[in-house]
């Protein structure tokens, strides 16, 4: 039996399975643990189950020196320090597939409801502004026979690519080695929606920022689904003021919580929620299985069904 960290609480069965096996210590509260107060919890870990709020970096594994296995609740795993991992020969685990689709749902509900201003238009009703059915208000974009431009042509970028053909869009891509394959200036010129699902690393960080904002179509709406530094939000803020591009859906900020009173909620022609890509019943359950897989595994000293390369 060895000694697990959980870093929240899951409430789904795949945590009784590790608890049946394992002493599992769950931080109990709703917000993460400080950084001090998970250092403390994993001096004794053999195991972490980990969040992606959670920074599992060097000075924690340092801290832990009976780690042996890392476990993360998420498909990304920015928050993780591979390398520091690597060099102690930890094995990272995370949670791909599982939450494809669901992701894909929600870029492609983001892009229907900025183009066609569900906010506002909902806002409207409630705020008893509905007083007849007007021939030109509120006039959003066309979807059907667009052209979308996804970035990172990995499984939830074709993911949200089966949608657009649904709708008879034209698919373009890039960030990918397969080919054919579109330079991102290009992609940004033709589409009428850009799409990022690409990784964040060091090479991605603000990869769309004024620049790439600026290639884009006056009439094109951005969806973020993947990570919020992608996106320099600054250059977000001033290109949703200066109309420099319509429109912009995001479930991921940089940071995250985005605090109440961040002036990118002030930016029209924007819907902001809260990371909720794989926000459904079955994406978290199956998260929540093949963590504990994952764990149980590297626990074990067999591989992880699910590990991250870290060489
Ligand atoms: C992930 O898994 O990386 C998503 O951002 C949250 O499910």
């Amino acid at each position: 039996m060895a000694h697990v960290l959980v870093t929240r609480r899951l409430p789904f069965p795949a945590l009784d399975r590790l608890a049946a096996v394992h002493d599992i210590d769950v931080w109990p509260e709703r917000l993460p643990a400080p950084p001090e107060e998970l250092r403390r919890r994993a001096a004794a870990a053999e195991g972490i189950l980990s969040l992606l709020s959670d920074r599992i970096d060097e000075p924690l594994m340092a801290a832990a020196p009976k780690l042996r296995a890392i476990s993360n609740y998420a498909v990304g795993y920015d928050n993780i320090d591979l390398a520091a991992a690597a060099a102690r020969g930890i094995p990272v685990g995370n949670t791909p597939d599982v939450l494809t689709d669901a992701t894909a749902d929600l870029a492609f509900a983001l892009l229907l409801a900025v183009a066609r201003k569900l906010p506002q238009a909902q806002q409207d009703v409630r705020d008893g502004q509905w007083v007849t059915w007007e021939p030109a208000h509120p006039l959003g974009q066309e979807v059907h026979g667009s052209t979308i431009g996804i970035i990172g042509f990995g499984r939830i970028g074709r993911a949200v690519a089966r949608r657009a053909e649904g709708f008879d869009m034209t698919v373009l891509h890039s960030g990918t080695s397969t080919s054919p394959d579109l330079p991102l200036p290009e992609l940004l010129a033709q589409s009428d929606f850009v799409s990022i699902h690409a990784p964040l690393t060091a090479a991605t960080r603000h990869l769309i920022d004024a620049a790439a904002l600026a290639r884009m179509k006056p009439t094109a709406i951005l969806i973020n689904t993947a990570r919020g530094p992608l996106v320099d939000q600054r250059a977000l803020i001033e290109a949703l003021y200066q109309g420099t591009i319509a429109g912009a859906g995001l479930d991921v900020t940089d940071p995250e919580p985005l605090p109440a009173d961040d002036p990118l909620l002030e930016a029209p022609n924007l819907i902001v929620v809260p990371h909720i890509g794989s926000a459904t019943h079955t994406a978290r359950g199956r998260m929540a299985d093949m963590a504990v897989e994952n764990l149980l595994a590297g626990l074990a000293g067999a591989p992880m069904p699910h590990q991250v390369i870290t060489q």
